[in-house]
């Protein structure tokens, strides 16, 4: 199943079940110093978990453009590395706002899972918060989850848009996707485990607590849903492969950078090329998106970050080939995404000249700095190069 039908099926579910679509906010918050960037579904929703801001719907559904780069929820140098690490991704969600609670929540991923998209009971096991036996119970009788596939954990199950906001204890879904060659204790695998076996698709957090700047937390309103299923893993799932970057939603980008620089990605290898060629693909994504939402790469700020990324993926694609890698790799982002995100199509001569001038700017440092470094080098008697002239 295309990406694109994994997406729109978990919205038309939801709809189904009440939900109204609501569109995917900016990935620049509004009006919220918490945050740097749009990290999760639930973000645009904050203050309606909040009791602050009343909407015309008491549950919602999205597919929300996020980035996870800086503050709390920061996967930038896995990138590239790793099967399923992003800067920018897609995140599946639905909300109740006071509306429905867990027994609902639970039951409405369950049937999502098992028999919309009909994955294998026995590839998914779920886990918990450490006290949480009402979902325990609802998992075990109500869905008949065996009790040996739900694990419970502390912290790894509660979850917090920031250090501050609404938060709550969760209950997250994996999939099995079989043994994996780099796991460091094979016999003992099981979910928590650091290789890619069991990969989290989906996790539901029971919101009931607003957490203040001291640490407190405070009882919401109502206890309320918030649920995110990145897109990327979920499409994995159902495309049959082990890792994001093998789904169509990277494949095309692939094809790109191989016609530019000559080079083939090998998928699931960690040589060279195949991390080089994640890097770009992942960074490409994030920096057309980022830059149609209105940041532009700085030395501060989400400006600092967007620039960080831009030139970690320029300098990794100058491992394939002399030629810019990241203009025709941004340029099939746009031509890609713009069905769902209008957006890109709309600002998209803004976004290559904005791509253009930032390599030309990094270009031109590294050159520079390369020279200086070269001859400095060259004048040096000892081993060691001056303080002042590496500052
Ligand atoms: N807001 C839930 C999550 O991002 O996992």
């Amino acid at each position: 199943m295309k990406a694109a039908e994994v997406r729109s099926k978990f919205i038309e579910y939801f709809k189904s079940k009440g939900h109204t679509h609501v569109e995917s906010s900016s990935l620049i918050p509004a009006s919220d110093p918490t945050l740097l960037f749009t990290n999760s579904g639930m973000v645009q929703f904050k203050n309606v978990f909040t009791g602050s801001e009343k909407r015309p719907y008491t549950r919602a559904t999205t597919h929300q453009k996020s980035v996870r780069a800086g503050g709390k929820h920061n996967d930038l140098d896995n990138v590239g590395h790793t099967s399923r690490h992003h800067t920018f991704f897609e995140m599946l969600g639905n909300f109740s706002f006071g509306d429905y609670f867990k027994k609902e929540a639970i039951h409405y991923a369950w049937d999502l899972l098992t028999n919309v998209y009909k994955i294998p009971e026995t590839k998914l096991y779920v886990t918990i918060h450490i006290n949480d036996d009402e979902a325990f119970k609802i998992w075990n009788k109500q869905e008949k989850v065996p009790a040996e596939k739900i694990s419970r954990f502390d912290k790894d199950n509660f979850w917090q848009m920031a250090d501050t906001g609404p938060c709550g204890p969760c209950s997250e879904i994996f999939y099995d996707h079989g043994p994996q060659p780099n796991c460091p204790d094979p016999k003992n695998c099981k979910v928590g485990c650091s290789c890619d076996r069991f990969v989290e698709i989906w996790n539901l957090v029971f919101m009931q607590f607003n957490r203040d700047d001291k640490g407190i937390d405070h009882p919401l309103p109502k206890p309320s849903v918030d649920t995110g299923s990145g897109l990327e893993r979920l499409s994995a799932v159902m495309q049959g492969v082990a890792s994001n970057y093998d789904t169509d939603l990277f494949t095309d980008l692939f094809k790109v950078m191989s016609n530019v620089s000559g080079k083939k990605y090998s998928k699931g290898h960690n040589d060279e090329t195949s991390i080089a060629m994640r890097v770009m693909a992942d960074h490409a994504r994030a920096s057309a998106f980022l830059i149609a939402d209105g940041v532009i790469p700085s030395n501060e700020g989400r400006g600092y970050v967007l620039r960080r990324i831009m030139r970690r993926g320029i300098r990794y694609g100058k491992k394939l080939t002399e030629k810019s890698l990241i203009l025709p790799t941004v340029k099939e982002v746009i031509s890609k995404m713009s069905d769902v995100y209008p957006e890109l199509k709309k600002r998209q001569d803004f976004i290559l000249s904005t791509v253009k001038t930032e390599e030309d700017k990094f270009l031109e440092t590294l050159e520079h700095g390369t020279n200086l470094l070269t001859s400095e080098i060259k004048k040096l008697k000892t081993k060691e190069i001056p303080g002042e002239i590496v500052f």
